[in-house]
């Protein structure tokens, strides 16, 4: 035991995109990689536990891979195909961070609202199969709310916050109080980031005759990824781009993959128009109008009145989906003006409500939050203390990775 807790934790986020894994102790991820595996359909025998053959590929080389069927193990942030996880983690362990798993404590993430299932499941292929000698599953939000930390000075570290977390397949407002995730206020928006990348596709098809039609969602990621940002006011910024339309309007350049001929789009308002979904849901799906601003202030509304002005003062930004330039900015600008709403409606009252502070963080870190709030945590000796040991799984099974404590006693 002392020497394993010696040797640096493995910290795997796996999500509906992609998968980010490396050794406790880095700042930075060793790899992200997409959460797809290419499997050869039809030729694995299955076992018990999964396919038989070793044929197969993960991340960027699953995307690569000819002639084989690729898939995705996570969907909105859930597994929900265990088999092909289990091979995913294989790959992840011996051929990417080529790691003995039976030398080091595993750190593994969990979205907020994780079954219990879920947990033995992982717990099993975790001391099971690859013989971990202690496993912690931490809640993603949690970990964001440890990242933020970086922004902060030494006296500053709370572990009070509303966490928005963003990443591809899902978008999740998490409140917590003093490490523990207040889970009945939690709320999901059907918004993230290939939802964006499919508007933008959409907006560009009507519009740009030159995208080669099998390249145009890689196109409209890249264009994403690259160019959009968060307006603050829609129509200032419709006329903006009418007035100077040189400054705003950007060119994206890429080779068509198979002609190799190079091929050119004018991207304009869909710069901020895409992002734009966050805030006008309804742009992109006629049946879900909650902005995120909105969604934010109801959540904290709905959480324990003495918790309300540190979470306001406390509104973390995680996941690749809010890197958007000036994400931060809007939420504030929106959740002050309900706030002071609210607050102006109460003005006539005898007590005076005093002013509340909301605060957006936005950090350097924030587009691996949660893997990097997994790296700081899983060098503390309070992981050591909590993570689950093999002789304590071997002792009880895995119901004991069933419950997280993060979500206060089970009833
Ligand atoms: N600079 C950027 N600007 C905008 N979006 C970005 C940027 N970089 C990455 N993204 C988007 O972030 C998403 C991936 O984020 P992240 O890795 O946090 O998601 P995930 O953890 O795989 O998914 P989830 O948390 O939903 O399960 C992708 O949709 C990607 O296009
Ligand atoms: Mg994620």
């Amino acid at each position: 035991m002392a020497n394993l807790t010696r040797m640096p934790a493995v910290v795997i986020d796996n999500g509906t995109g992609y998968t980010k894994m490396g050794y406790a102790i880095n700042s930075q991820p060793q790899f992200i990689i997409p959460s797809a595996i290419a499997v050869k359909e039809g030729v694995g025998v299955r076992t018990a536990r999964g396919l038989d053959d070793l044929d197969f590929f993960i991340g960027d080389e699953a995307m690569n891979a000819t002639g084989y069927s690729v898939k995705y193990p996570i969907r909105h942030g859930l597994v929900n195909d265990w088999d092909l996880m289990e091979k995913y983690w294989e790959q992840c362990i011996f051929k990417y961070l080529k790691c003995e798993p039976e030398d080091h404590y595993f750190l593994l993430t969990e979205p907020p609202l994780n079954t219990p299932e879920n947990r033995e499941y992982t717990a099993e292929i975790m001391f099971e199969s690859f013989n971990v000698p202690g496993l912690y599953i931490a809640v993603q939000a949690v970990l964001a709310l440890v990242a933020s930390w970086t922004s902060r000075s030494a006296g500053d570290q709370s572990l009070t916050g509303v966490v928005i977390d963003s990443g591809d397949g899902v978008t999740h407002v998490i409140p917590i109080a003093d490490g523990y995730v207040i889970g009945s206020c939690i709320k999901h928006i059907p918004i993230s980031g290939r939802d964006i990348t499919y508007f933008i596709q959409g907006l560009l098809k009507d519009r740009e005759v030159g995208i080669p039609p099998e390249q145009s969602l890689e196109t409209a990621k890249a264009i994403k990824e690259q160019y959009c940002y968060v307006c603050q006011d829609i129509v200032k910024e419709f006329n903006k781009y009418e007035t100077n339309p040189n400054k705003w309007i950007k060119k994206y350049q890429s080779l068509n993959n198979i002609t190799k001929q190079p091929f050119a789009v004018d991207v304009g308002y869909e710069r901020f128009l895409g992002p734009e979904i966050f805030f006008h849901p309804e742009f992109s799906n006629p049946d879900y109008t909650e902005s995120l601003s909105h969604i934010v202030d109801n959540v904290i509304q709905n959480c324990p009145i003495d918790t309300r002005r540190a979470l306001y003062k406390n509104i973390v930004l995680s996941g690749g989906s809010t890197m958007f330039k000036d994400f931060d900015k809007r939420l504030k600008m929106e959740i002050k003006r309900s706030v002071d709403d609210r607050l102006n409606l109460n003005a006539n009252s005898r007590v005076k409500p005093q002013p509340i502070d909301v605060q957006v963080i936005s950090h350097h870190m924030q587009r691996y939050a949660v893997w990097f709030g997994g790296s700081l945590m899983a060098t503390t000796s309070e992981f050591y203390e909590k993570s689950h040991t093999k002789a304590e799984y071997y002792e009880y099974g895995p119901s004991i990775c069933r419950h997280n404590p993060v979500f206060g006693k089970m009833s």
